[in-house]
């Protein structure tokens, strides 16, 4: 039979990343110049096999899956339990051009693909938002209790304004055009483990953690606001604050510092780290006269390992 086809671009969070594991708001934008993309066949052996050649990772249902891999056979599996067909036999090969480990929904874009693919050879539709709900049994196995976020936002292929276990809010852009560039540090990190020393640190000193959480989601509530009506300069402010925030969260680095620095130092109203933090990438908003070549180059200088842009803006398709 032919092959079925799923993808899904990478992403970004502009703001709220770690409050939204606490049910405050986040904003996520996908970013569409990287991507993962699956190609399934129906084989004719019963088994699940998945490959993953830009990693070097292959595994199948016959219990030899390597931790990477395992979590995408059973979520193979679970597509064709959601639908009640019985299991057969597929190959799954899987590429992506999304860095893994920078924040950037390596993960969660190839959990969407693995179950668009699927449902595209059953025949079968699932609108973007179930696409993101059963994608996410795949991503715990990642991030143990992920918010959801990373799912919703490649899966709808929109900007959105976040909270989890609620429907995501499609955001509308008003007149202002917000120019984004996203510098990663070259540093994976685990969000995993972040998250759970994040989660420590709030056991420790509930109330202190509790206002940097509150803080972050209102300045993701605004920010909101400020896409519809505001000004780049205004979302800058957002973006900057929050970067304090997540510092004294203690979830930057010096890498990451670094580029926010030379982020503002060249242009750039507004800098932060994007994510879970400890490594991956910073988002810098461009101000409305600034030369996103220039800070591009400087970034470079300033170490960063691959660099992307985006763009929100009402005409955007
Ligand atoms: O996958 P990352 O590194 O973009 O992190 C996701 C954002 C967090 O808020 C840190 C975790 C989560 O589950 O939302």
């Amino acid at each position: 039979m032919a092959r079925a086809i799923g993808e899904a671009p990478g992403k970004i969070l502009l703001l709220g990343e770690h409050a939204v594991v606490y049910g405050h708001p986040a904003i996520a934008i996908p970013l569409r110049s990287i991507r993962a993309r699956v190609e399934l066949e129906f084989t004719r052996n019963g088994g699940i096999e998945v490959v993953a050649p830009d990693i070097g990772e292959r595994g199948t249902s016959q219990g030899d899956a390597p931790e990477r891999v395992r979590p995408l056979v059973r979520l193979a599996q679970s597509v064709l339990d959601f639908f009640s067909e019985p299991h057969r036999g597929m190959r799954i090969q899987i590429n992506s051009t999304i860095p893994i480990g920078r924040g950037m929904g390596s993960g969660a874009a190839v959990a969407v693909a693995v179950v668009r693919s699927v449902c595209q050879g059953l025949g079968r539709h699932l609108d973007a938002d179930q696409v993101a709900e059963l994608a996410l049994e795949a991503e715990k196995v990642f991030h143990g209790s992920p918010s959801g976020v990373d799912n919703m936002v490649v899966a709808r292929d929109e900007p959105i304004y976040f909270v989890s276990g609620r429907p995501a809010r499609s955001i509308a852009v008003g007149p202002s055009v917000f120019r984004f560039v996203v510098a990663d540090t070259g540093l994976a990190s685990a969000t995993r483990e972040v998250v759970d020393q994040v989660k420590a640190g709030r056991d420790r000193d509930r109330a202190r953690f509790d206002s940097f959480f509150w803080e972050l989601g209102s300045m993701a509530s605004v920010a909101r606001e400020v896409i519809r009506s505001g000004s780049a300069e205004e979302l800058g402010l957002c973006m900057n604050r929050a970067q304090q925030v997540l510092q004294a969260l203690d979830v930057s680095c010096p890498e990451l510092d670094k580029l926010v620095y030379v982020a503002l130092e060249n242009g750039a109203v507004g800098a932060k780290l994007s994510g879970g933090g400890r490594g991956g990438a910073m988002i810098a908003l461009l101000g409305g006269n600034s030369d996103e070549s220039q800070l591009v180059a400087r970034l470079r200088l300033a170490g960063a390992e691959s660099i992307f842009t985006t763009v929100l803006s009402r005409h955007q398709e």
